[in-house]
């Protein structure tokens, strides 16, 4: 399956976002591991710091619709270069994905950066970090 999929459905769910204080909208689309295509806007709030990422609505859609691993992200903004993930959504997509997932930043200009979750997040706290044996 290609990027392409994930790509439209991040760039059409992005109009849909509600960004009335940053006017910054944001898509985001997570293949899960069963194929399906998972998408996420942020979500703002008038109390500020109770606003969501893209990323962790579409975290959210791919828990909803029975997928717990994904295989791929994409992430879609407005702005001069691609946009990078804020640390917190760099930690809740490695929950879900691999080192080398692939993660692809775009520009609604049309441009890509491909990295990788462990490029994103290198040396990232998981569940390993809590064995005691
Ligand atoms: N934002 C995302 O949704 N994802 C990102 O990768 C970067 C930032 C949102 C959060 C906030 O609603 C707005 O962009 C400005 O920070």
């Amino acid at each position: 399956m290609s990027t392409f999929d994930l790509k439209t459905a991040a760039t059409t769910i992005r109009d849909r976002a509600y960004a009335p204080y940053s006017n910054f909208k944001v898509g985001a689309a997570i293949r899960g591991e069963s194929g399906a295509v998972y998408p996420g806007v942020n979500v703002e709030n008038a109390a500020y710091p109770e606003g969501t990422c893209a990323e962790a609505g579409a975290i959210a859609a791919m828990i909803a619709g029975g997928d717990t691993r994904l295989t791929e992200v994409y992430v879609i903004a407005d702005c001069p270069a691609p946009v990078p993930p804020c640390g917190g959504c760099r930690q809740k997509l490695a929950e879900f994905g691999a080192p080398d997932t692939p993660v692809i930043l775009a520009t609604l200009a049309g441009e890509e950066l491909r990295t990788t979750l462990g490029d994103l997040l290198p040396g990232a706290f998981t569940p390993a970090h809590m064995d005691k044996d």
